[in-house]
């Protein structure tokens, strides 16, 4: 059961969000921080790994869904599956490297073995040890109870009873499609994924991501000033911002500066481009990448990738474009670790692949410009929520409040036309308070 005072901020923050008020301790708060490990992540669809980090068989990486740590791995047979890394003797991790190749697991407390699908194939001295009735079928590693892959990308669920994932995501799949059905051939990483640990929560992170242009005036005006972000200090603010009601994914689809020229389909090579308009599932699609500059989604409760057009040095004459994707996994109260992916299309060609990453090392990952600005600022707002004054003020969520959906826009989910607005974040708002209650 959740505590009486825990029970009544929530309600605060249900009777808020409708007027844009959110309170600030929502953002640090130990009972808190228990409340969603149980009722967020251990019954939403997790982002884990992309399919091209694992593309071999014995091919694992290491990805944790609340403070579960799976393996994921593909297995002889070319499934993918996510074992718990908890051997079912006495419970030591079986898998000590973070990724790698691997045909069997072996526990090194007392070397049980486990397959790479899983099945316990060795014990030793086991006649002496268990005697003749021992049945090894019935203690092999625990997957995790659901797991998905849309495009490429690999997602598991601690609840059996959780909707398919199509479901979970909804109308988002459009904007998703943007980039995992650009090419035909499909994504894959530029190795593997930049961790760092910030002092912060991740609805703060995932908040600018899903809904926060606004904070690019002034936290990346440095950038601005440098001439290393576009000149008009307004260049994210050119587009729309989408939610998809009920579901607390959103999107934010931003095009060109009025009168400024910038290249077609985020400066993509026209090859490239010219496959897409096979690939794309619609028309609508395709048009809508077209004027696309910067497009950014998020799923809840804590995926986003982010996808702008950028220089990958100040020597480099024209634009090139980065992906990145992120999971803002949660550690405890105030404290995430940020798990972010380089990636490209798999088709790409190599001087793309090559400058494509530096624009990603520039701007974001642990050393990004834009990253730098990010976090920094995250770890305050951490702070000041869980400060004994701090945590009784309520946060303005006002912005765009009477702003009117834009009729005309082609893709699904409610469309603002005008990106100073905070109606994603309250949409996200509204679903997290939602599954925190039920
Ligand atoms: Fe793994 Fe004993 S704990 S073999
Ligand atoms: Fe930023």
């Amino acid at each position: 059961g959740v505590s009486p005072r825990l029970n009544q901020m929530l309600e605060e923050l249900l009777e808020g969000i409708e007027d844009g008020l959110v309170p600030a301790w929502i953002f640090n708060d130990p009972e808190l921080f228990e409340l969603e490990q149980q009722k967020i992540f251990s019954r939403s669809w997790v982002y884990m790994a992309h399919e091209s980090e694992i593309p071999q068989a014995g091919d694992y990486v290491l990805r944790y869904v609340a403070n579960n740590p799976y393996i994921v791995v593909r297995g002889e047979d070319g499934a993918v599956r996510a074992l718990l890394d908890m051997c079912r003797h006495r419970g030591m991790r079986v898998c000590r490297a973070e990724l790698g190749n691997a045909s069997h697991f072996r526990c090194p407390f007392h070397g049980w073995t486990y397959r790479n699908d899983g099945r316990l194939v060795g014990v030793p001295a086991e006649r002496e040890a268990f005697g003749p009735g021992f049945d090894k079928a019935e203690w092999g590693l625990r997957p995790i109870p659901r797991l998905e892959v849309f495009d490429g990308m690999i997602f598991g669920n601690l609840d059996p009873q959780a909707p398919p994932l199509e479901e979970w995501l909804g109308e988002i799949r459009w904007y998703l499609e943007l980039v995992t059905k650009r090419s035909p051939a499909g994504l894959e990483v530029l190795g593997p994924p930049q961790r760092w640990v910030v002092n912060t929560d991740w609805k703060l992170a995932l908040e600018t991501f899903l809904s926060d242009s606004y904070h690019t005036l002034m936290t990346h005006r440095s950038l601005i000033e440098l001439g290393i972000a576009p000149k008009d200090a307004k260049y994210a603010m050119y587009g729309e911002q989408i939610h998809i009601p009920g579901k607390g994914h959103g999107s934010m689809v931003v095009g060109a500066p009025p009168g400024a020229k910038l290249p077609p389909f985020w400066g993509y090579p026209e090859e490239m481009m010219e496959r897409s308009k096979a690939s794309y599932p619609s028309r609508e699609q395709f048009e809508t990448a077209k004027e696309t500059r910067i497009l950014l989604v998020t799923l809840f409760p804590n995926f986003s990738f982010h996808n702008p057009i950028r220089k990958p040095d100040h020597k480099y004459q024209g634009t090139v474009p980065m992906l990145t994707f992120r999971v803002w996994h949660p550690l405890g109260p105030g404290r995430i670790e940020i798990f972010s992916w380089a990636l490209v299309e798999k088709d790409a060609p190599d001087w793309f692949k090559e400058k494509t990453r530096h624009s990603y090392l520039r701007f974001f990952g642990s050393s990004g410009t834009f990253e730098q600005d990010d976090t920094e600022i995250w770890s305050h707002v951490a702070h000041n929520a869980s400060s004994s004054q701090g945590r009784t003020l309520r946060l303005n969520y006002r912005m765009g409040l009477s702003l009117e959906p834009d009729p005309n826009w082609p893709g699904p989910g409610v469309a603002y036309g005008l990106n100073f607005t905070d109606a994603n974040m309250r949409n996200f708002h509204r679903r997290y308070v939602e599954m925190l209650l039920s």
